[in-house]
């Protein structure tokens, strides 16, 4: 069984005074020996205050987005090395939030993920299709597309060592889960799809994300193909997060 992870996504959310007092509770909550990763990814401008609270603790963190380019006039824009120099390790690369507000593409979200690596963190992947994709059965073929890009740019080698989120974006924010069947049935087809390179399918963890809440967590992560979660609300609760990492002990 791999050690699982549970990745809190903040999203636009949160201020110095909530956040203060989630971090409290989280460290106060959460042991200090633990049989999984845990990771927060807050906004920007916070990461100074959640590394100061967090450093002590076993819980890892990092942002919910990066830019392409290493450095220079991109006004706005939030680099790797800024990242990294607030003790982040991890960045959530291709929310669908992001995709589709902001209209980036598959070769954006490649190149991010490819600069997340180089700068020996770990990227965390989102995939998902829509509910209309879902229900014309093309779910498969649309996750395909969206790994093919980044193979296609960086070979499969490059997930070595990084995390998948499988994201139904008609799951998220909804109080509709995909079943733990759907959700495994994604991941094992991510896995298999993933499998050529050894040294890929044993250090790839595929998360489930989308409506995880303490009450379906242990189920979907009783899945053989699911290693965990991204949770987006949840993550705001220090009660529900707790519960929830909880459920994803080995
Ligand atoms: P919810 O858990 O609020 O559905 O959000 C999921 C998500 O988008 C995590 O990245």
């Amino acid at each position: 069984m791999k050690r699982k992870i549970v990745v809190g996504n903040w999203k636009m959310n949160g201020s110095l005074a909530f956040n203060e007092a989630l971090l409290k509770a989280l460290v106060e909550k959460i042991p200090k020996a633990l049989s999984l990763d845990i990771i927060v990814c807050s906004p920007y401008p916070y990461l100074f205050q959640v590394q100061s609270f967090l450093k002590k603790s076993p819980i890892r963190w990092g942002a919910q987005n990066v830019a392409k380019f290493e450095s220079g006039a991109f006004t706005g824009e939030v680099s790797v090395s800024m990242l990294k120099e607030f003790g982040s390790s991890y960045v959530i690369i291709g929310h669908s939030e992001r995709s589709t507000a902001y209209c980036e593409s598959d070769e954006n979200i490649a190149t991010k993920f490819m600069m997340v690596k180089k700068a020996a963190m770990t990227p965390i992947l989102c995939v998902g299709e829509t509910l209309i994709e879902r229900e014309a059965g093309i779910m498969e073929k649309v996750i395909s597309k969206q790994l093919d890009t980044i193979i296609k740019m960086y070979g499969e080698e490059i997930f070595d060592q990084t995390v998948i989120a499988y994201e139904p974006i008609w799951a998220i924010g909804s109080d509709m889960a995909a079943s733990p069947e759907q959700a495994q049935a994604m991941h094992h087809f991510i896995r298999e799809k993933l499998s050529l390179h050894t040294n890929v399918s044993k250090s790839l963890k595929i998360i489930y994300g989308g409506s995880v809440n303490p009450q379906n967590a242990l189920q979907l992560f009783s899945m053989p193909d699911v290693d965990g979660g991204l949770l987006g609300r949840a993550s705001l609760n220090a009660s529900d997060f707790q519960s929830i990492c909880h459920s994803a002990e080995i």
